[in-house]
């Protein structure tokens, strides 16, 4: 008997030991200081459409391969396809799921694509920060060094977007406030949401960041420092940027994997040579925004 009790008691001790390692090992930390921005995920079941979704599963892959893995994930708009269905939404759900297993935040505003009612039947829970309400899901993301202010400039129907004076008036109360740098985006340009001037004046604002047009590009406008996100597979520039803040100023960096347009090319053969040589060119560019003192 001592023959046999001795080593099982010894497996399950190195068993113990090797499971609590694994435990250690794949538990891979959160970094406040990191914020992944992704845009235009348009997200459908369609079999004619599958690199929308892949796009998405493929970037949050790649959120989870990093270590430390950034705390937040923001999605600048245009989750769903083309006009808000519960069922893109109810596959964004799935998709996301692996981010929230890992306890990573995320947040989202609405793009001309996306619809309220459809979108808060499947989420519920996010219905954007008081006294607004579900009528304008804005967001304010917190995070050590700067903040992340989420405005929705969907009109449920125009491709253009905007704000109605509710939500101007709170943002300009929200920034007259702030004692700290914040960025604020939306999913539409800054001269549709038209809040350069609250923005120029007021030096906590560190620069505009949207979605819509789905190209890697910084420009100043009205003033305003902005930032134009890649989608993250729909058409035109294809992946997801990293945000590296620091007390200084914050590090934008692309990650881009792809270009296409307007769909991914049905054979490697039939690969636009411009789009591999736009890939290689954008991807792993920096965008550096220092804070004001
Ligand atoms: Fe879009």
């Amino acid at each position: 008997m001592m023959r046999t009790a001795l080593p099982r008691r010894l497996f399950l001790a190195l068993l113990f030991a090797a499971g609590a390692w694994v435990g250690v090992a794949s538990e891979v930390p959160l970094d406040e200081n990191l914020v992944a921005l992704f845009a235009d995920l348009h997200v459908t079941a369609d079999a004619n459409n599958p690199h929308q979704r892949a796009g998405v599963a493929q970037s949050v892959r790649d959120v989870l391969a990093c270590n430390p893995r950034p705390a937040n994930v923001l999605f600048f708009g245009d989750l769903s396809f083309s006009h808000g269905a519960t069922n893109d939404y109810r596959l964004l759900k799935k998709l996301v799921k692996p981010l929230e297993d890992a306890g990573i935040r995320w947040s989202a505003c609405l793009g001309n694509h996306d619809r309220r009612a459809a979108y808060l039947s499947v989420f519920p829970e996010r219905t954007g920060e008081p006294p607004l309400g579900p009528e304008r899901l804005v967001t304010v993301v917190k995070t050590p060094h700067a903040d992340f202010i989420l405005l929705d400039s969907c009109l449920e129907g125009p491709v253009n977007g905007g704000i109605d004076e509710a939500q101007r008036a709170w943002l300009q109360a929200t920034l007259s406030r702030y004692g700290k740098p914040v960025f604020v985006g939306a999913h539409h340009p800054i001269r549709e949401t038209g809040v350069a001037g609250l923005m120029a004046s007021n030096a906590v604002c560190a620069a505009y960041i949207f979605g819509h047009n789905h190209v890697w590009k910084q420009q100043k406008e009205e003033g305003v420092e902005t930032l134009c996100l890649p989608s993250t597979g729909h058409w035109g520039d294809i992946g997801y940027v990293l945000v590296t803040l620091s007390g200084e100023g914050a590090v934008f960096t692309l990650h881009q994997r792809d270009y296409y347009a307007p769909r991914p090319a049905a054979k490697p053969e039939d690969i636009n040579p411009a789009w591999l040589q736009r890939t290689r060119k954008n991807d792993g560019s920096q965008w550096r925004v220092p804070f004001k003192r």
